[in-house]
Formats: structure tokens, sequence, C-alpha cells
């Protein structure tokens, strides 16, 4: 069994287990992790379920275990799923020991580690991420959400898991795209902090893109460590630090929103990362060589980087809605070179037009 990573953070500290098939060994993880289990319910999806599920509840038999669905992708992340999520919690007579388990990518994962937290006031959950975007992501932090109509992830809480299982086998099974838009929250890890994952990336795309095991492995392992110290750091994103991971995301939230999600997560936040580096670039903040070497990586790895033709008054708007605003400015988050801390800073909106020549 590989050594877990740790989220130190006193009493709601748990393990990370990353691994090839480290999901064959479910059960003793369990048993060692989470303690005095009265029942589990793992919630996921049908096409999840018919990949992963049915081994898991194999490996979980000797446990009280049901498995409950929940809609695919985006869909699960809304009140009535909570809703009827919460009713047959209730109707299986889930109480304070019990534990949900979370088998999915974020969408899953956002949605049943909330009903989690708010059940009975809260009782464990663990996270089994299948996306290259929950392994290195979204499982970790315990930020949790729903939509609402009027805005997406505006419903949600903050509560750690208690067990994080990142299996690195089980993105085989994913759709290129995913695999993709994962990939760019990777790069983002490595502009951030990483100068060694940038060049792994670099020098070893074509496996990468065939979701090579031992390399995949490698990866997650280096993000998540990341991410594990700026959430020890900043549990609450409240005092700046967690705030570099939305590097890439002030304006890649806002061409997700005008796409109507038609440019998924991962393809925003790439054409996002290379506008905050020309930003960067022309406030001399950043090398133009550091600005091509993420716009070659970027390419390579088939993500676009072209900003789509966009209404631009709307454009500022909704990036004015955004939480990142200071009076006529826009908070940016601008990289300094490959794997240095970038730095946030409140952006003229005329540069911007300017420097995207919208
Ligand atoms: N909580 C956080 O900190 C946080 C961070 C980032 C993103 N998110 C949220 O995560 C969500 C996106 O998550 P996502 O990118 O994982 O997408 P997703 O959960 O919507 O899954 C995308 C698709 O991949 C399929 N899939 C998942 N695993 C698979 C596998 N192993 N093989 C084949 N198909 C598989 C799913 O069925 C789905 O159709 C968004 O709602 C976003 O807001 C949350
Ligand atoms: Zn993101």
């Amino acid at each position: 069994m590989p050594a877990p990573i740790t989220v130190e953070l006193e009493e709601r500290s748990h393990h990370i287990f990353i691994g090839e098939k480290v999901l064959e060994n479910i059960e003793l993880l369990i048993k060692k992790n989470v303690h005095e289990i009265t029942s589990c319910v793992l919630v996921t999806s049908s096409s999840i379920f018919d990949l992963y599920g049915t081994s898991i509840l194999e490996h979980l038999s000797e446990l009280k275990i049901e498995k409950i669905l929940v809609p695919d992708g985006e869909a699960a992340k809304s009140w009535n799923v909570v809703e009827a999520l919460l009713g047959d919690y209730i109707e299986k007579g889930l109480d304070r020991k019990s534990v949900v388990i979370a088998l999915g990518g974020g969408s899953v994962g956002d949605t049943a580690g909330f009903t989690a937290s708010i059940y009975l006031r809260g009782i464990r959950y663990i996270q089994i991420p299948t996306t290259l975007l929950g392994q290195v992501d979204s499982a970790i932090g315990g930020k949790t959400a729903i939509n609402h109509s009027k805005g997406k992830n505006l419903i949600g809480s903050f509560y750690q898991p208690t067990l994080i299982i990142c299996d690195t086998s089980v993105l085989k099974t994913l759709p290129l795209r995913e695999l993709r838009s994962g990939l760019a929250e990777v790069i983002k890890y490595g502009v951030i902090s990483d100068p060694d994952l940038i060049t792994l990336l670099e020098n070893k795309g074509s496996f990468i893109l065939k979701a090579d095991k031992k390399l995949m492995t490698q990866i997650v392992k280096k993000c998540v460590l990341i991410k594990a110290k700026l959430v020890e750091e900043d549990e609450k994103d409240s005092k700046g630090k967690r705030a570099i991971l939305n590097y890439g995301h002030t304006l890649g939230h806002v061409i997700e929103t005008l796409s109507n999600h038609e440019i998924n997560h991962g393809e925003a936040i790439s054409i996002g990362m290379l506008a905050a580096s020309k930003i960067s670039e022309n406030l001399g903040y950043l090398k133009y060589n550091d600005f091509e070497r993420q716009e070659n990586l970027l390419k390579s790895l088939g993500l676009p980087i072209k900003l789509p033709k966009l209404n631009y008054n709307e454009l500022i708007s909704v990036m004015k809605r955004d939480k990142k605003t200071e009076a006529g400015s826009i908070n940016f988050i601008l990289p300094t070179g490959i794997g240095k801390t970038p730095i946030i800073k409140p952006v003229p909106e005329d540069t911007i037009l300017k420097v995207l020549e919208l």
C-alpha cells in the first residue's frame, strides 16, 4: 500500500491514498481509517456504477452498504437531487455513524459531500474521485457545492472528507476531452508551484494523453501535495493563500458561463490561464519565454488557447459579478514564472481589453 498524503487539519485531518489499483484495497483502507461504521451508502451515477460500482460493493460486502444513483454530470448538483438523496438517507435509516461514499467526478463528489455535511448536521463521507479533475482538485479541500438557478456553486459548505482514495487506473476509461479538462488544472499547479511538473508534461505528453497509470500516479501525487498544503494553510479560503488556485479561473469562469458550458471547465481555464499570462507579460511580471512555454504546452496537449468570440461588455460585466472585483479593476492571478508563486493584482478594465485585443 502506498504511503498516504495527509491533510493536517487537527480533528479534521485525513489521509489521501493515491496509486494504481488502490481501490482493490478499499476494504482495508476503510477498516483502518474510518471507525465504527453502522452503515454506508455508495452515491454514484449509473454509468460510473457500471464501470466501477459492482466491484466496490463486492469488496465492501461485509459492511451494511447500499447504492444510490444520481444523474450523471452537472445535473447531479441540484436541490432536487439533494432532496431525493436526503430522503433516501432517512428511509435507509442512516444514523450519525453512517458513512456516505462518493464515487465519481466533481459533480457526484460535490453533491454527495454537501448532503453528508447537512444530514443529521453532518455525517462522515469518503471521496473516491474517478476523473482527473476530481483526483487533483475537487475531491481535495473540503469545498462542497450545488448550483442554484441563479448561478453555479452558490450553495455549499466547507466540510472535509474522512478519507480520499485516488485510484489512477480508473482514468483509463475517461473520455479524452475529460482527461484534457483535468490536465488544464494540472498545468495550473505546475505554473503556480512546480516547475518539474511542467517539464514532465512537456516530455511525456503523448503517454499522458493515454492516461498511463504510472505517470498519472506521479502527476496526481504532485498536484495533491500542492493543494493539500494550501488547504492546510487556508482551509476556508479566507487568507488569500488558497486564492492562487484560481489562476486562469477569473476569465475561465466567464468563458464557461457565456458559452453555456459548451466550452468545458478545463478548456475555459486553459484559455483563461493564457490570457492572464499575456496580461502578466504585458505588465512586466512574466518573461515572454515563460508565456510561450505555457502556450506550447497547452497546445501540445490539445487544449484551446484562443478567446472565443464573446461580447466584451458582457464579458466584463460577468467578470465584475464574480467575487474578485475592486473599484473599476478586476483581480487577476498573474504568473511570475514557471513554478513560481503568482501575484494577485487588480487589473484595470482597459488594460484587459487592450491586452486581449477585445
Ligand atoms: N469542490 C471543489 O473544490 C471543486 C473544484 C473543482 C471543480 N469542482 C466541480 O466539479 C465539477 C466537475 O467535475 P468533473 O470535471 O470531474 O466532471 P463530472 O463529475 O461532471 O464528470 C464528467 C463526466 O465524466 C464521466 N466519468 C467520470 N469518471 C469517469 C471514468 N473514470 N470513466 C469514464 N467516465 C467517467 C461522468 O460520468 C461524467 O459524464 C463541477 O461541477 C465543478 O464545479 C469542484
Ligand atoms: Zn478549476
